[in-house]
């Protein structure tokens, strides 16, 4: 496999597309993996031989002996997170000295940001969006509001960054009593994990956008590691059921600082069926028997809670949405081998609202609640195809699958995997 240029990975549904296989394939490919948004909300899996690695911040790059990885600015960062995959990493004979760098301009995740997330949502009832309670949503808000905003940089002032703290706790203690009727958190407890995150985080900070620009002038080759997938993107998804960053291609730019030119390809991931983990539409879900039938097959449950994921059919309609929206140039399948043994295969190629055919995808979140799945049916295969060594021996009702989605998409499917082992990658093109 070659690469052609610098390039991005992206997910094209609600997350958990198998990103994380991917961008350890491309890795060996490439000098620096940046990942630029999202926190430790994305749990991405990697396996290497019997060694299985599940990692929400580090890049998955960091499991390549080659790369330097690269956490950027649009990242929010919880150091409890990122110094128990450190320890991970150690105990797995992993070495990432010298080859992990965070930016200076990310923002900091403590713990009454976990807090106020769980807090909030639960305080939602029906309307609860099932966040992963990490707290990326309440830090990402504080990005925005500002004057509430810890950075990495404020850590290493420790004559303001005491002071900070205890402002921001004495606020946000206020708000979680009045609102919540909760005891809130610490003072004193927040300004040490301060000090505390400082030295963790002190080995790898530096200015992550002066040295991607260093990298790119001197010729070095880029990828860029999504997280989350474009319907949970905050701008583009299926707003307000979304996470708080730019989880599309759209994002890349902004969340890693660099220009947007600089991409040449992206490459835009899917599985072969749909999962959803958390509430919000999902119109082609299979509440029933396939539904469970693909989460048992799949292993469908979450890297990060544990949560059972959601799942259902191929949704054509909202993954070219994703493709268009993002400029998605190629598309990885995922886990085609979990579809062996159903009789008939559905896909979605449309959406009706109110009996009426929908001409593009919904962002209208009233609609996208209502709409319903118009389904063609395909003949589904018996074989297990985790063994297939190249897609020409994929069964015939495979392989027409896989076109037939091809087509729907509008892109060439470049890469189709069939079990999680990197040997477990039919290759359609070499040159991605
Ligand atoms: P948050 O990102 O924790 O605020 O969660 C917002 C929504 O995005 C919830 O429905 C989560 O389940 C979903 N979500 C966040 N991160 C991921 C991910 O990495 N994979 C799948 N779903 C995610």
């Amino acid at each position: 496999m070659k690469l052609r240029g610098n390039t991005c990975v992206i997910g094209l549904q609600w997350g958990d597309e198998a990103k994380g296989k991917i961008t350890d394939l491309f890795s060996e490919h490439t000098d620096l993996v940046v990942r630029f948004l999202g926190g430790s909300n994305a749990g991405h899996t990697v396996v290497v031989g019997d060694q299985t690695f599940k990692l929400h911040l580090i890049p998955s790059g960091i499991v390549h002996p080659g790369p330097l990885c690269v956490i950027a600015g649009g990242v929010v960062l919880d150091p409890e997170v990122f110094e128990q995959e450190l320890q991970n990493l150690v105990t797995a004979g992993v070495a990432y000295t010298d080859r992990l760098k965070v930016s200076q301009t990310a923002h900091v995740v403590f713990p009454y940001h976990k807090l106020e997330d769980q807090l909030k949502d639960d305080s939602l009832g029906k309307r609860k969006l099932g966040t992963t309670a990490r707290g990326i949503g309440p830090c990402y808000t504080d990005k925005a509001s500002r004057s509430l905003a810890i950075r990495v940089a404020d850590l290493f002032h420790p004559e303001v960054i005491d002071e900070k703290v205890r402002r921001i706790v004495a606020y946000k203690n206020r708000l979680f009593a009045a609102l919540y009727d909760s005891a809130g958190v610490n003072e004193d407890q927040m300004a040490a994990k301060a000090k505390a995150y400082a030295e963790i985080l002190r080995p790898f900070v530096c200015d992550t956008t002066e040295l991607l620009q260093d990298a790119m002038a001197g010729g070095k080759r880029l990828l860029f590691e999504g997280a989350q997938g474009t319907l949970l993107d905050v701008d583009h998804g299926t707003f307000p059921y979304v996470t708080s960053s730019n989880a599309s291609a759209c994002g890349v730019s902004a969340g890693a600082g660099v220009p947007a030119k600089v991409i040449e390809t992206f490459v835009g991931v899917a599985k072969a069926y749909t999962t959803r983990v958390g509430t919000g539409p999902f119109p082609t879900e299979q509440d029933n028997a396939t539904g469970d039938r693909i989460r048992e097959r799949g292993k469908e449950f979450g890297t990060t809670t544990g949560r059972p994921r959601r799942c259902g059919w191929f949704d054509a309609f909202a993954t070219r949405y994703s493709v268009r929206l993002g400029g998605v140039d190629k598309v990885a399948l995922m886990l085609l081998d979990v579809l062996s043994g159903f009789d008939t295969l559905k896909v979605c190629t449309a959406y009706t609202y109110q009996g009426k055919t929908l001409k593009s995808f919904p962002t209208d979140g009233e609609v996208m609640k209502a709409v319903e799945p118009v389904f063609e049916e395909h003949p589904g295969w018996a074989e297990e195809i985790s063994g297939t060594k190249s897609f020409e021996d994929l069964p015939g009702a495979a392989q027409a699958y896989v076109r037939r989605l091809e087509q729907l998409l509008g892109v060439p499917i470049a890469v189709v995997s069939v079990g999680p082992e990197r040997g477990q990658t039919l290759l359609r093109d070499a040159l991605i």
